[in-house]
This record gives structure tokens, C-alpha cells and sequence, in this order.
């Protein structure tokens, strides 16, 4: 079969995977590869198994694998044979060096533009999907001229607004895309073939086009204002608990308002997932590059907030569970950093894990979609660490149990089963806010919920 454009996406992660997915999907006439140095990843794509969990998922790669979407390790081949070229390799906050610990770690972004420049043989779009700190498709422009092989490259920045657990209805139905591009005659002309792709299933209204740079930073700046309405929210909880207050209460109030919005003011154990911590961290590393220390404070001051409300919810366990975990039994129940994800990449539960550790408790982990990644992630602790799929047995003979992620399941559980399995006096300590509290105090728990009044026995 003939295509009207081949692309390719370097990077088959939780970005590149679903989004070309529905590329693919909403775009018979093009040729999709997708391909990864990580040829683990890129087998689990070719099986029956897939390596992420993401609702709706299966069945658009079932029904495109094979036909115009394909998962490959050639990348060398697939980067000669293709005209768009998407570009969703990691990029983590760096951990050694100058700005380690905040500013992102681009080694794998570039080695992918030198890749790419090294066997290119004809002219090619290249689009940045991951997240990445302002300025850098000047640098990746840079790197693509250095070569003396008369091809050109045009750099677009398209970052991706998914998120997950609701990445196909996201992908399918977006709020907004955004492609950032050169004014140049070249730019503008990469720009609309790449508007050309998207307007296949998305209203020309929802297509923004803007200068490249404005393109890059508003995706940090999306996710710093998610993230701070957040941690707005949850330091607003821990005045609640003190003031008697309930934050369900004040949050559906100020949401109301409609220049606010009533979205993410649900207060939780903190936020989680792989890109607010960094996004926000290399905003702040950014900002301090450019002198602009206040502006830096103030957004290092919502990553600070989710630190705190961690540990406010031990020291709360602690303290209502008579100042000592040591020899507890406290089951977590969630994993993941939110619901309908097996991902658990920055999942508060991982924190309050150490920490519950750390005050020598013993945990028992339950989730329905997060094991294997909660194994991988406390692999190697001290302490006593049980991983049991069923919530029923995973409760019983615990002391208490801790809900780490708002999984549809928890609120429908028995609960009169639970408290009869469970060692007295029991507690259930909220973080998501999910569970029938009223019910759960009558059925003779001990409650704490986040940022309302416990309902306790004593
Ligand atoms: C986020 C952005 O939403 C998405 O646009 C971007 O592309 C990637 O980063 P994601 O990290 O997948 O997506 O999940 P999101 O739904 O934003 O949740 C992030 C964290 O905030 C989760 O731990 C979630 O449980 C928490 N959260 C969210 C709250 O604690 N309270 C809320 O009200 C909303
Ligand atoms: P994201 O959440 O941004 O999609 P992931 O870590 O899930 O991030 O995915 C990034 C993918 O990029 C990983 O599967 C990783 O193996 C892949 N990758 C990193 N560097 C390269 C590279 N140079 N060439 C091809 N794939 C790469």
C-alpha cells in the first residue's frame, strides 16, 4: 500500500505510544513507525500486552497495528524513509552537575538530533513532542545544521497536553493543540503540515499556532498552574483540619466561581506523575538562570507545599495512631500517582512507603494496575513489604489503611468486612477523600480524611 506521508516517533513511551497511536488511528492515509532504543518496550508494543495501561488504548492499537501503525528498534532505516519526525524521548531532571536536581536532562534528546542528523538524506520536519525547556529547538536546530550535507530541517514544537489514564479521550478530543513555529516562509510552511495532520479530527478553532518559544513555554506554564492549584488547594487542607473547616466544602465554593473553574481543587496526599515535580523544577532552574530569583521562589514554593502535605499525612498516622507505627500493619491502598494508571513514576505512595518504613511499619500493598512498578520502585528497602492484588485479604489483620490513589473500586468495597478482618481499633486515613466517611465511622473506624475533622472513637 502506498502512503501520502510516512513520520516517525523516537520514543515509545507514554507520549509518543498513545498520541501516534491516534494519529494513526485518525489517519489511514499516513505510515506511523514508532520506535524506541529500548527493545523490550518495543516487543510489548508488537504483543498482546501492551507496556502501559491506558483505557481505550488496546483497542485502537489492535485495530491500526500492522495496517499504518508500526513498532520498530531500526531507527537508523525508519529515520532515512520518513518525512515527519516526532521527537518523545525521556527527559528527566538531571541528577549530576550544574543545575542537578532541577534543570532537565536533555543526553537523550540529543543524541536523538544527532541521530537524526547523522543519516538523514532528505529534507525533514522535525516535531518536539516532549517536554523541554524554553529554547531548546534552538539548540536542536543547531545541532541539525552542523552537518554540510544540504538538508534541511524544520523544528516545530508540539507539546503534548495529555494526561494520563484519560490519554485516548484526551488525544481524540483536546482542549487545545498547539504548534509553535519559525516565521520564516520554511517555518510557517512545516507549521501547516503539520496543522494538516491534526485538522483530520480536531476543529481548525482548537489548532493554535504561535511563535516557537511563547509554544515551548506555555506547556511548562500549563503545568505549573495545574500543579499550583493544587498545592493551593492542599495548604488550605492542613488550615481546615486546624480550623474545623472542611475543604470538599471550600473548594466546591471557590470552584464555583467561575473565573477559578472547579477542576484539580481536590485535595489529596499531593500530586504526583512524571511531569509537575519536573516541569516546575525546570521553570525554577530557568528563571534562576535568568536572574529572576523572586519569580523562582514563588514557583519552588508549590513543589515545597506538595513535600509538605506528604509528610503532614505521616505525622497525622502518627499522631492519631498514638505516636508510634513501629510493628503496625498499614495497608496502602493505590499505588499509582492517580486512578485508571499502572504508572507510579513520582506516586506520593512512594514517600509516604519510606517514610512509613522509615517509622519501622509494615506495609501491605494493594492496586489494581501498579504492582509490578510499586516492586520496582521500593525494591531494595529495609522493612517488611507484602504485595497483595485482592483489597479483602490485603486489609486483613491491618491496623489501618492509608488510600494512596482514588481507584473507582475503594468506595464500593465492604466495608463491614474490612473493619471485622481488621485488628481494633482500626483507622482509615483518606488521601483521596474517596471513602464514605460517615458510613466508615459508624461500621466503628477511626476516620481522618484530608483537610476535614477525624470522626474517632475516642
Ligand atoms: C499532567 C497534565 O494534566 C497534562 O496536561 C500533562 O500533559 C502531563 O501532566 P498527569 O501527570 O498525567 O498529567 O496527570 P494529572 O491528571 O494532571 O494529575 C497529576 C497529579 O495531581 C496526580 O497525582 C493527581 O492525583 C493529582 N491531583 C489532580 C490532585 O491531587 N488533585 C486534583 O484536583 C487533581
Ligand atoms: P514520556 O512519559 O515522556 O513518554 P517515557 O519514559 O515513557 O517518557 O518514554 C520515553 C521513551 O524514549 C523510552 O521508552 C526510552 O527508551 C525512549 N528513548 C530514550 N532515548 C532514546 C533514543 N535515543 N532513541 C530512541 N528512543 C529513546
Amino acid at each position: 500500500m502506498t502512503f501520502k506521508k510516512k513520520m516517525l516517533c523516537i520514543g515509545a513511551g507514554y507520549v509518543g505510544g498513545p498520541t501516534m497511536a491516534m494519529i494513526a488511528h485518525k489517519c489511514p492515509q499516513y505510515k506511523v513507525t514508532v520506535v524506541d532504543i529500548n527493545p523490550k518496550r518495543i516487543a510489548q508494543w508488537n504483543s498482546g500486552e501492551l507496556p502501559i495501561y491506558e483505557p481505550g488504548l488496546d483497542e485502537i492499537v489492535k485495530a491500526t497495528r500492522g495496517v499504518n501503525l508500526f513498532f520498530s528498534t531500526e531507527i537508523e532505516k525508519e529515520i532515512r524513509e520518513c518525512h515527519i519526525i516526532f521527537v518523545s524521548v525521556n527527559t528527566p531532571t538531571k541528577t549530576f552537575g550544574a543545575g542537578a536536581g532541577m534543570a532537565a536532562d536533555l543526553q537523550y534528546w540529543e543524541k536523538t538530533a544527532r541521530q537524526i542528523l547523522r543519516n538523514a538524506e532528505s529534507d525533514k520536519i522535525i516535531v518536539e513532542k516532549s517536554t523541554l525547556p524554553v529554547k531548546t529547538a534552538l539548540a536542536m536546530e543547531r545541532i541539525l545544521t552542523s552537518g554540510n550535507n544540504n538538508i534541511h530541517f524544520d523544528v516545530l514544537s508540539n507539546p503534548e497536553f495529555l494526561a494520563e489514564g484519560t490519554a485516548i479521550k484526551d488525544l481524540k478530543d483536546p482542549d487545545r493543540v498547539l504548534i509553535g513555529s519559525r516565521r520564516s516562509p520554511e517555518g510557517l510552511r512545516a507549521r501547516d503540515e503539520l496543522v494538516e495532520i491534526y485538522a483530520n479530527w480536531v476543529p481548525s478553532d482548537r489548532i493554535l499556532t504561535s511563535n516557537i518559544w511563547s509554544c515551548e513555554l506555555s506547556k511548562l506554564v500549563s503545568n505549573a498552574f495545574l500543579a499550583q492549584k493544587i498545592s493551593s488547594i492542599n495548604a488550605i487542607s492542613a488550615l481546615c483540619e486546624k480550623a474545623d473547616a472542611d475543604v470538599t466544602e471550600v473548594s466546591r465554593a471557590v470552584g464555583m466561581d467561575n473565573r477559578l473553574g472547579s477542576r484539580f481543587l481536590n485535595a489529596s496526599v499531593g500530586f504526583g506523575g512524571s511531569c509537575f515535580k519536573k516541569d516546575i523544577l525546570n521553570l525554577v532552574y530557568l528563571c534562576q538562570y535568568y536572574g529572576l530569583n523572586e519569580v523562582a521562589d514563588y514557583w519552588k514554593a508549590v513543589v515545597s507545599i506538595n513535600d509538605y502535605q506528604k509528610e503532614r499525612f505521616v505525622l497525622n498516622m502518627m499522631n492519631a495512631m498514638f505516636n508510634t507505627l513501629a510493628g503496625k500493619r498499614i495497608c496502602l491502598f493505590g499505588f499509582a500517582f492517580k486512578a485508571n494508571t499502572g504508572d507510579t513514576r513520582e506516586s506520593p505512595a512512594i514517600f509516604i512507603s519510606k517514610r512509613l518504613l522509615e517509622e519501622r511499619a509494615q506495609l501491605i500493598i494493594t492496586d489494581p494496575k501498579a504492582l509490578d512498578n510499586a516492586k520496582f520502585d521500593l525494591e531494595g528497602l529495609e522493612g517488611a513489604i507484602s504485595y497483595i492484588e485482592d483489597p479483602y485479604e490485603a486489609a486483613t489483620g491491618c491496623d489501618a489503611i492509608a488510600v494512596m490513589t482514588e481507584w473507582d473500586v475503594y468506595p464500593k468495597l465492604d466495608f463491614k468486612k474490612i473493619y471485622d478482618s481488621m485488628t481494633k481499633p482500626a483507622f482509615v486515613f483518606d488521601g483521596r477523600n474517596i471513602l464514605p466517611h460517615k458510613r466508615l465511622f459508624e461500621t466503628g473506624f477511626n476516620v481522618f480524611p484530608v483537610g476535614k475533622p477525624p470522626m474517632t472513637h475516642f
